[in-house]
């Protein structure tokens, strides 16, 4: 973590780069998180064309593509990008991994997702960043495209990962998207068990 007395300054991408680089991945649950999996089986959501921001290792981005969705998955690290790249190519799965900040992606991919599966990337960013994502969210999505995620409530101070309440969810987004279903999951893996937030929201 960037050093620094104001405890929510969060990480640089060095930081994050070191944790790839000493094969550090805490947060990394090995697989596609279960609430994703769970609502897949429950809803009909057709494949589109899908944008998965701070990847990570790519399990949200392989399981979409495995489903045929067009995806593409944007990572700031060398290590994430390296590792899904390479995920895709063994499993033989199309995709587009952009090496870049997510906040800087080029205008090119204005208004052209009609989705967008986030997945701890949300509480990864420093809570200054939070408008900035919308506005990129906002950006990249079509009118009445979906941005379909898990927000971490960790009930702690500090962080990554960043406590995302409920309220936090609502006044960051409700300009911008309709909220179609905000509830608390079930579903969640058994170390973020009653932490987790399964948002369905609709670009308006
Ligand atoms: C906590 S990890 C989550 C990875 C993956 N989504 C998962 O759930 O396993 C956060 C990821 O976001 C990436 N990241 C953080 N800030 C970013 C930014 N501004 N642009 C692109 N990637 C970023 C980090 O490199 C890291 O891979």
């Amino acid at each position: 973590m960037a050093s620094g007395d104001n405890v929510q300054t969060g990480y640089s991408c060095d930081d994050w780069e070191r944790h790839y680089d000493t094969d550090d991945l805490r947060w990394d649950l090995g697989e596609v998180a279960p609430p994703f999996e769970r609502l897949w089986e429950e809803r009909n959501i057709s494949p589109c064309k899908a944008i998965i921001p701070g990847c990570g290792r790519g399990h949200e981005a392989v399981f979409l593509a495995e489903r045929g969705f067009q995806i593409t998955a944007v990572d700031y690290t060398r290590g994430a990008v390296g590792l899904l790249d390479d995920a895709l190519v063994t499993k033989n799965l199309p995709g587009e991994v952009l090496h870049l900040n997510f906040f800087e992606l080029d205008a090119k991919y204005n208004n052209s997702f009609d989705l967008m599966l986030e997945h701890t990337f949300f509480c990864a960013i420093n809570p200054d960043m939070r408008q900035e994502y919308v506005t990129t969210a906002g950006r990249i999505l079509k009118s009445g495209a979906l941005l379909i995620g898990l927000f971490y409530e960790t009930g702690e101070k500090d962080g990554p990962p960043f406590n995302t309440g409920k309220r936090d969810i609502e006044e960051c987004f409700s300009e911008k998207f309709e909220i179609e279903i905000l509830n608390k999951t079930i579903h969640s893996a058994e170390r973020r068990q009653g932490k987790e937030w399964l948002a369905i929201l609709k670009r308006k």
